[in-house]
């Protein structure tokens, strides 16, 4: 049974497991979703499979990465939310929080970015007890920036260069106590 970390009112965030390989691929895999990640969508099955390798390696080493996002009513991987430790310097911090989120089409406009987002930021602070969470999202990611800002109350620090594909993004941080 694969661990069951937060439930929200339509959303369970549990670990994710080698089964989740094809949703996880149905999702890496769509050009849609990864319009502003900075890598290109993924083509093959093994990817996926590296890529749940990887998370799950992060789950041992740093007690965290991101969670499979469940949606009660069908019950489907809808994709993933989440916090992880940054080891590698992401606009020159290293050893940071930061806070992400990738859902399939089908299942945008219906705030579940939003629900998740703040179920881990809750997570996050008063569990994990964090000080301070860190986001970011390529300035033409409209959407995104909308929750980071509008409907999750972080606050914009700038902008910097992503390395991966020299894309211009906002940096964000999002404090306990102005969290609410
Ligand atoms: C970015 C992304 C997560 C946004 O998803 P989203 O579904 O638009 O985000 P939200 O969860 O905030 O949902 C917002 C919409 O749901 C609507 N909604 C419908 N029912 C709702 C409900 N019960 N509660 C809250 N909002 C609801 C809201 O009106 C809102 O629309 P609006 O912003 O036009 O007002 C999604 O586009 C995505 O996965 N993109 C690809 C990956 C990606 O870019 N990730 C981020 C990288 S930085």
């Amino acid at each position: 049974m694969a661990k069951i970390f937060i439930e929200t009112t339509r959303l369970i965030l549990r670990e994710i497991i080698f089964e989740d390989v094809e949703r996880i691929f149905l999702l890496d895999s769509n050009q849609d979703v990864m319009k502003y990640i900075g890598v290109k969508p993924v083509t093959k099955l093994e990817e996926s499979e590296e890529t749940i390798n990887k998370i799950r390696k992060q789950y041992q080493e740093n007690g965290i990465a991101r969670w499979a996002v469940i949606e009660k009513e069908s019950n489907l991987l809808i994709g993933w939310s989440g916090l992880k430790l940054s080891t590698e310097p992401l606009n020159g911090f290293r050893n940071v929080y930061e806070l992400g989120y990738r859902f399939l089409p089908e299942f945008w406009g219906k705030g579940y970015a939003t629900e998740s987002g703040r179920a881990v930021l809750e997570y996050g602070f008063n569990k994990m007890n964090l000080d301070k969470i860190y986001a970011c999202a390529d300035i033409q990611n409209v959407d995104s920036n909308k929750i980071l800002k509008d409907k999750l109350g972080f606050e914009e620090q700038g902008t910097f260069i992503d390395n991966l594909d020299n894309a211009t993004c906002h940096w964000y941080e999002l404090v306990k106590e102005k969290f609410n």
